[in-house]
């Protein structure tokens, strides 16, 4: 990577769960060698969870004893610059470069996620969030909104985790008409799908992937199609230009798949997906969100566990498809710290 002048960012963690702690860990294990790599000092000056206590110190927060704290003690209370501040008392009064909206997604209000955001972006700070509310809700606003306060709006996290699906069709296929996206895009479904595959019961499934920090906060928004809905509505008003709800997106979850029935397609050499799509056409953008079965052979068949995958349909270059991680905490903390070096590269 070119290296871009040194430069440090202040940074305010809002929401400290499998995400949080995910980006806490990557800056512990590799804040270094990143800042010699890419110039960007990562420094964390503002951490606030929703129960277990928030802490504030404008000169820098070790990330290695905020992890420490929270496995020892259960919570930040004990930690030098621990403070009763709700988020927007941090976002208010300590001075940082950045806001990170890592609180768990509402998709019905977009709170308080959007709250932080504009708080944070009514101090100029620069945003990236991957709580996936404000973008299904808001997109469009809280671009301009970002662009009015001259600042960097990130949201890379929001779709596949780290996996670049976003930026490759905002940027790498920008001058193709986008005609479709098509895929995988719920890491707790797909992982499930694939466990009763093997013979695990439903229930044991999902709480496998709670464990394994797929899952939302509350797993319904997994198992009846919501999350993928969300980021159905994401994709239209990022790649497509035009908002839709996601109450607008025709949805049918996972639930009513039983093992039977996921045996039954195995008979048959097949195998259930829940596909999201999102499509363009004379009448307008629609997006639906299905179980479906595909052939063991279709390349969609092959994507197992919390993996993603995402096929774009383009006029130019014809169908790109994009596989990769799509749920986890260290996965979608890479897609934080992917959002903060493309910011990086534009100072
Ligand atoms: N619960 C989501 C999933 C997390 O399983 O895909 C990533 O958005």
């Amino acid at each position: 990577m070119m290296m871009t002048p040194q430069r440090t960012y202040r940074i305010i963690l809002i929401g400290f769960g499998a995400v949080g702690q995910g980006f806490a860990q990557i800056l512990r294990d590799q804040g270094a060698r990143i800042a010699t790599q890419t110039g960007a000092d990562l420094r964390l000056v503002g951490v606030a969870t929703r129960s277990r206590g928030s802490v504030g110190d404008p000169a820098g927060i070790n990330p290695a004893t905020l992890l420490d704290a929270l496995r020892h003690d259960g919570d930040l209370r004990r930690l030098p610059g621990s403070t009763s501040h709700t988020p927007h008392e941090l976002i208010a009064t300590l001075d940082a470069d950045l806001l990170i909206e890592a609180t768990a997604t509402d998709l019905q209000s977009g709170e308080p996620a959007t709250s932080h955001i504009r708080a944070a972006l009514a101090r100029n700070m620069h945003v990236v969030t991957v709580n996936k509310g404000p973008a299904a809700l808001h997109l469009a606003a809280l671009r301009r909104e970002a662009a009015v306060a001259g600042c960097f709006f990130g949201f890379e996290g929001t779709v596949m985790a780290g996996t670049p699906a976003l930026r490759l069709a905002l940027e790498d296929l920008a001058g193709c008409e986008i005609r479709e996206v098509r895929g995988i895009v719920n890491g707790t479904t797909n992982y499930i799908l694939t466990q009763m595959e093997g013979g695990m019961e439903y229930g044991a499934a999902l709480a496998e992937a709670q464990r394994l920090g797929y899952a939302e906060a509350d797993p319904t928004g997994d198992v009846e199609g919501f999350d993928a809905a969300g980021k159905a509505a994401i994709m239209a008003a990022a790649i497509m230009d035009t908002p839709l709800h996601p109450d607008q997106v025709e949805r049918t979850g996972i639930s009513g798949i039983t093992g039977m029935a996921v045996a039954e397609a195995a008979a048959a050499g097949e195998r259930w997906k829940l596909i999201a799509r999102v499509w363009r056409d004379a009448s307008g953008v629609h997006a639906s969100v299905q179980p479906t079965r595909l052939p063991a052979t279709h390349p969609l068949a092959g994507v197992g566990g919390a993996t993603n995958a995402l096929t774009i349909t383009t006029d130019l270059l014809g169908e790109v498809t994009l596989i990769g991680p799509g749920a986890g905490g260290i996965a979608t903390g890479f897609a934080i710290l992917s959002d903060i070096l493309a910011l990086h590269r534009q100072q």
